[in-house]
């Protein structure tokens, strides 16, 4: 079928996409040895130490076990060395991948509970930050998200910390963790706050719920972005709300699939998302733990959707359209979209 890309030409028309990454945690964007390397400092920790047992640590058997590996893993980084080598670590796997911006979760609540001291965040996410820019020619920002497992206490927190400090960069506010048991309604006063304070709201909101939680995050939380929303799927009134509404979904494909919410790409709603007209953005979470990489991500998509040139650069262009960035940077991103798709005219075809 013209126009449809496969194998080789397909990945290497994903690669040369600039590309934006919406959706990624600092902690889980760590390199299988980083992890390995921290996980040796502090072996009592219970993060395994050797290569095999560490991918048997990151296969998960759904989404509480994944969320107790994960959080392990937190409490390996202890410094603000240590938030410097995974920011840049982070934008040196984005700079491979012609990635050119990433929002980038952090979660504060949970560093100062492990034990650092937030000076030491601060300064990582800084340092980091300037060597991502200066090294690898990737921009990033940042989203403060509240570990929603912890309660209101760390919803307060991390909005005191976010506002007092507003570090460069911080962008928008979030809230993570577990979906089921804990309400998104319990969190507004602080995203009112956060929002009142210019800070944009990207909760997660039916990752491994249904719409009851993603229309909360909309009426209660204010959600300008969802991190991930898939649970939308199955209200057609909610998925014209997204879509009229423009209210992009940070989608997370490979994610979903390794923590058990879908039985594989096939099995996915990503294509009830877009035929219904909502702004799917393609995003990693937690890269490493999930064996994704974001070039992965849209050939994955592209391949099991039979998707157009066309229609990949407009996955591409939907990151752009729903990311924080001046508007100078979006039209230069969008133009060089639409530039590689011109290079090649039987791309169009
Ligand atoms: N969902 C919720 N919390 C998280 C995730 C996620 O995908 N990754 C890291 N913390
Ligand atoms: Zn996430």
């Amino acid at each position: 079928m013209p126009g449809i890309l496969t194998g080789t030409a397909l990945r290497a028309f994903v690669h040369a996409l600039p590309k934006v990454e919406l959706h990624v945690h600092l902690v889980g964007s760590a390199s299988l040895p980083t992890v390995l390397e921290l996980a040796r400092r502090r072996p009592s920790a219970g993060v395994p130490t050797e290569p095999s047992e560490l991918a048997e640590f990151f296969t998960f058997r759904d989404f509480p076990h994944f969320l107790r590996n994960y959080l392990a893993v937190t409490s390996l980084v202890r410094d603000a060395r240590d938030i410097h080598t995974l920011v840049t670590g982070l934008a040196a796997d984005l700079a491979a991948q012609n990635a050119r911006y990433a929002e980038v979760t952090v979660t504060p609540y949970n560093h100062v509970l492990d034990g650092m001291p937030s000076d030491d965040l601060l300064t990582g996410l800084a340092t980091g930050r300037a060597a991502a820019r200066a090294d690898h020619g990737v921009e990033l920002a940042w989203c403060f998200d509240i570990p929603g497992e912890k309660g209101v206490v760390a919803g307060r927190e991390t909005v005191v910390f976010a506002l007092r400090e507003r570090p460069e960069g911080l962008v928008s506010f979030g809230l993570g963790g577990p979906e089921v048991g804990v309400g998104r309604a319990q969190f507004a006063p602080f995203f009112t706050a956060a929002r009142e304070a210019g800070l944009h709201s990207v909760p997660h909101a039916g990752e491994t719920t249904g719409p009851a939680t993603v229309w909360s995050a909309v009426h209660d939380l204010g959600a300008e972005r969802i991190g991930h929303g898939v649970g939308a799927h199955t209200d057609p009134a909610l998925l014209e709300y997204l879509a009229v509404q423009r209210i992009p979904l940070e989608v997370c494909p490979t994610s979903n699939v390794r923590t058990g919410q879908f039985a594989s790409i096939a099995a996915h709603p990503v294509r009830r998302l877009l035929d219904h007209g909502v702004l799917v953005t393609l995003n990693t979470d937690d890269p490493p733990m999930f064996g994704a990489t974001l070039d992965g991500e849209y050939v994955a998509v592209a391949e099991t959707l039979r998707l157009t040139a066309a229609e990949i650069a407009l996955l591409a262009k939907n990151a752009v359209e729903a990311a924080f960035l001046p508007s100078a940077d979006k039209t230069a991103l969008t133009a060089e979209i639409e530039e590689i798709l011109l290079q090649d005219p039987e791309l169009l075809a």
